[in-house]
């Protein structure tokens, strides 16, 4: 009974991440990115089992911080959706020094999109900079300071995560950028909204914490639910829309999938690392 709960909740990642990734109109785009999500069942599963025993009990502060320095190494990646974005407006601007305005706007309006999805991380609306949440949770877990910051805490698996998307957007041609940001988005709001109740129980069990002192330290996974990560794919979707209708790039699906695949494998390793060090 107890295996077949489990095994529901991790089909709960598929259904999110199949949810977000379905908004995708790009069809053999979208079928490689839900047959990667298939190829790589297993370190789904492993994910969801990290999340899952993590929020089962209480541990040291020593392990909470390591978990929340870990953690946040793979799904703080603001600076670098802000980099591909920079890499795109550098293209437009050659554009229009050409006199190719068309492309030039094509290339600003890609740029744009990935501008969208870093309003609610960067709070250009005046809302709380994701980075505050975050610290307020990890620092409010954490006994209460803010030593969980320390790099030392910082598992390998996950600074390897986090190495790795930065090069994909930094680094390589644009487009596998792109890739990126479509599995990265999908995939978050799939993970969000499934552990959300689960820290939430944890918060008031395991940890003893007030119904509302759990509200308070969970502001950060919260203002990602409720359609805020699909949002970011469906800009991420139409940022690859606009970059394709600039340059006309092939879009090579063998390497999409390399990319999403990649994705998802490295996070399962950051996680069971994580789970490793602590269980
Ligand atoms: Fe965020
Ligand atoms: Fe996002």
């Amino acid at each position: 009974m107890e295996n077949a709960v489990k095994e529901q909740e991790s089909t709960n990642l598929f259904v999110e991440m199949e949810d977000a990734f379905s908004q995708l109109e790009h069809k053999p785009l979208r079928d490689v990115l839900l047959d990667s999500v298939r190829a790589e069942e297993r370190a789904v599963q492993a994910i969801n089992a990290s999340f899952r025993r993590f929020t089962e009990k209480q541990y040291s502060v020593d392990a909470l911080r390591t978990f929340f320095a870990s953690w946040q190494r793979t799904n703080n990646s603001a600076m670098s959706v802000q980099g591909l974005a920079n890499r795109i407006t550098a293209e437009a601007e050659a554009a229009l020094g050409r006199g190719a305005q068309g492309q030039a706007l094509d290339l600003s309006r890609a740029a744009g999109r990935l501008h969208r999805v870093t309003d609610e991380d960067l709070g250009v609306k005046g809302q709380h900079v994701h980075f505050e949440l975050y610290y307020r949770m990890a620092s409010g877990f954490c006994g209460g300071d803010d030593a969980w910051q320390s790099r030392a805490y910082c598992l390998p698996s996950a600074v390897k995560f986090k190495a790795w998307l930065e090069a994909v957007r930094l680094r390589e041609p644009i487009m596998v950028g792109l890739f990126s940001m479509l599995v990265h988005e999908g995939y978050t709001h799939a993970e969000l909204e499934v552990i959300a109740p689960w820290f939430e129980r944890w918060a008031s069990g395991p940890m003893s914490m007030s119904h509302k002192d759990a509200r308070r330290l969970l502001a950060w996974i919260h203002v990602h639910n409720g359609g805020t990560e699909k949002a970011h794919f469906a800009h991420s979707c139409a940022a690859l829309d606009h970059y394709c209708s600039a340059v006309a790039p092939k879009v090579d699906l063998d390497h999409a999938g390399e990319v999403f695949r990649t994705y998802l494998r490295l996070k399962s390793a950051a996680m069971q690392q994580i789970a490793d060090h602590l269980f």
